[in-house]
């Protein structure tokens, strides 16, 4: 169990990572956020569980969902929100990771949602902030993406109810993932055994555990859950992967290919999508296809997470 994210009274401080998580906790934030829920074209309640607090957004890496989710989340619990513009902050100028967060935290932030493109990062913010400052981690490098972890076995529990019988299959840029790691993480706490991984040989990492599979129809039979992944180009050296084409073939999700798969399969992505590489828009926009309401579960869960770290 990461103890770093834990306060001296064993309350949760900081959301770092999912691995070891207790599954109390899981539980609790999954609840939580089910009552945080909001169905397409309802009008979102507003809370003021956070009336007073200050949330900052520090994303150093590119996000549409995760940024816009925390900053609408932390405003329907009342908080003030800034979300720092990284390629206009003094970052851009040299100042460091750990001065942009004394600087921040002396014009009294108390919580700090980040993305970052180094392993540690979060640690590191964690042992330095303030004891009243919480950090949230809003991806790391290919380490950890704990709330998408969240949201994703939050949204899988809608549909299917025993976690400890699925066949959850990974799919795609698994080594580059750290979707996949913290979907791994937050399935394992909930029981699920028969996780598999597919993909080429290039992109299955040896340091997860799980089947391995290069043929993807193999991968795919009896399956309850396809979580395709994002073809990460911007961290991918050239030469791993065949060209778009050839992976579209191989390892793309296509109408034909789900049928290998239960008839009540769920088709998860994370976003954004390569559409025609990773996924066709057949099945991305298809009746089997749960991406909208990964999406519209991701603000409750960043609601749940930050209203249980401040301890309302
Ligand atoms: N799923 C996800 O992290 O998407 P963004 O990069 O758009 O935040």
């Amino acid at each position: 169990m990461n103890q770093n994210q834990f306060d001296l009274k064993g309350h949760l401080q900081h959301l770092l990572t999912l691995a070891d998580l207790p599954q109390k906790i899981l539980f609790g934030l999954l609840d939580r956020a089910e009552k945080f829920r909001v169905n397409p074209g309802e009008t979102p309640s507003q809370y003021d569980l956070l009336a007073g607090k200050t949330i900052v957004n520090l994303f150093f890496e590119p996000s549409t969902r995760t940024r816009t989710s925390f900053e609408l989340a932390a405003r329907r619990l009342g908080a003030q929100v800034i979300t720092l513009d990284m390629a206009f902050s003094s970052a851009t100028k040299g100042e460091s990771l750990l001065d942009t967060l004394y600087t921040l935290e002396a014009m009294n932030a108390d919580l700090f949602v980040v993305r970052h493109q180094e392993t540690g990062a979060m640690e590191n913010l964690a042992q330095h902030a303030l004891p009243h400052v919480h950090i949230v981690n809003a991806g790391e490098a290919h380490v950890s993406h704990p709330t998408q972890g969240i949201l994703d076995v939050l949204t899988i529990r809608q549909h299917k109810k025993n976690f400890e019988k699925l066949s959850v299959v990974i799919v795609g840029d698994i080594r580059h993932s750290r979707v996949a790691r913290s979907a791994i993480h937050a399935l394992t706490i909930l029981g699920t055994q028969n996780i598999r991984l597919a993909g080429p040989a290039e992109l299955l990492p040896d340091d997860l555990s799980g089947e391995k599979f290069t043929n993807l129809d193999k991968a795919l039979e009896g399956a309850d859950v396809i979580m395709m992944l994002r073809i990460q180009k911007e961290r991918m050296r050239s030469g791993l992967i065949p060209d778009e084409r050839e992976y579209a073939r191989r390892y793309g999700l296509d109408i034909t290919r789900i049928k290998f798969a239960k008839p009540d399969v769920l088709v998860m992505h994370p976003g954004p999508m390569n559409r025609g590489v990773e996924i066709t828009s057949e099945v991305a926009d298809g009746p089997r296809s749960v991406v909208r309401e990964q999406v519209a579960n991701g603000v409750a869960v960043r609601m749940a997470v930050m209203a249980t770290l401040m301890g309302k």
